[in-house]
């Protein structure tokens, strides 16, 4: 994708506070001296049978990308691929998802458009407004911070153990809960507390969506491996083997950033490098900021921001 994108011409505008370039959530465009509008879209095919359900992920995940970048969603616009020779129920069940979660984050559904595609795919378009001195980007984190993930891990081995028949229904139900789930309350707690980085965790995993925020802070994030949540049952699948591709893409391309001591061969590295659909925020916030985490018991303090150590990861 990277070389893709190095072809497209950079645009320069002095109101474009966030474009392309350091793997950012979403764009950021100033309208007013305090106001900026943040735009993104994301969509996908189904990783789950139950079209209602498909439909919440995929408008939670692509209003997670506003709420990460600390904005508040405003106006959603559905993007849709959908056969001809599928039942326009099971599209309606889908938009019926997606629209509830638009209602939930309390924004407007506005249209959107929809084409004939060989395979059913769905996401949308969502514009937000965030506060121009308040915008929250993975770049900024500083030695001393506190991370915090708002989300346990896990999503894709599980999706991957439920396609291959290999889960139950208590997986399905555990995975379905978290990945339906909002980042609303996270970006507020982000905000609140000062959030000096802040990203949600998708196909990079949590190492390389941490190691980019390491990266463009130029710090070293270290975690305490025994504090990272996971969805029940991940660690099982994980250990059965039943790990998606994008997970050793990760690993092979996020390896040589981090210092695993030891941590490469046990199975909650595999957890840290699995690709995630609508997952957590990961944030970075000062110390002295933690005083109010009680008010926002599914924030987890995860790690700790150093000063750059040559690597960007190290698991402790
Ligand atoms: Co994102
Ligand atoms: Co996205
Ligand atoms: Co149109």
């Amino acid at each position: 994708m990277a070389q893709v994108l190095s072809k497209i011409p950079i645009f320069e505008d002095k109101n474009l506070l966030v474009g392309l370039g350091k793997a950012d959530d979403a764009a950021v465009y100033r309208v007013q001296d305090n106001l900026c509008v943040v735009q993104t879209l994301d969509f996908f095919t189904p990783i789950v049978d139950d079209p209602y359900t498909f439909g919440q992920v995929a408008a939670a995940n692509a209003l997670s990308d506003v709420y990460a970048m600390g904005g508040r969603p405003i106006l959603a616009l559905n993007i849709v691929g959908f056969p001809s020779n599928l039942s326009p129920d099971i599209l309606s069940e889908i938009l019926k998802g997606g629209a509830d979660k638009v209602k939930e984050a309390k924004a407007v559904l506005a249209g959107g458009h929809s084409i004939e595609d060989d395979e059913p795919k769905y996401g949308m378009s969502v514009m937000g407004f965030v506060d121009c001195d308040k915008i929250l980007t993975n770049s900024g984190a500083k030695e001393g911070d506190i991370i915090l993930l708002s989300k346990p891990l896990g999503s894709g081995i599980i999706n991957t153990a439920l396609k291959g028949d290999m889960a139950g229904e208590k997986s399905y139900k555990a995975v379905v809960e978290v990945m339906i789930k909002l980042n609303d309350k996270a970006s507020e707690a982000a905000l609140e507390m000062h959030a000096n980085a802040c990203t949600d965790v998708t196909g990079f995993g949590l190492f390389g969506h941490a190691a980019e925020m390491a990266e463009n802070s130029d710090v070293t994030i270290e975690f305490e491996m025994k504090r990272i949540p996971v969805i029940e049952g991940a660690m099982i699948y994980a250990s059965m083997g039943l790990i998606p591709g994008g997970a050793y893409k990760n690993r092979s391309f996020y390896k040589d950033k981090i210092k695993d001591n030891g941590y490469f061969d046990q199975i909650i590295s595999d957890i840290c490098f699995d690709p995630q659909t609508s997952g957590g925020l990961l944030m970075s916030i000062p110390e002295a900021s933690a005083d109010i985490l009680d008010r926002y018991p599914e924030l987890v303090i995860i790690g700790r921001v150093k000063e750059s150590k040559g690597y960007r990861i190290e698991l402790l």
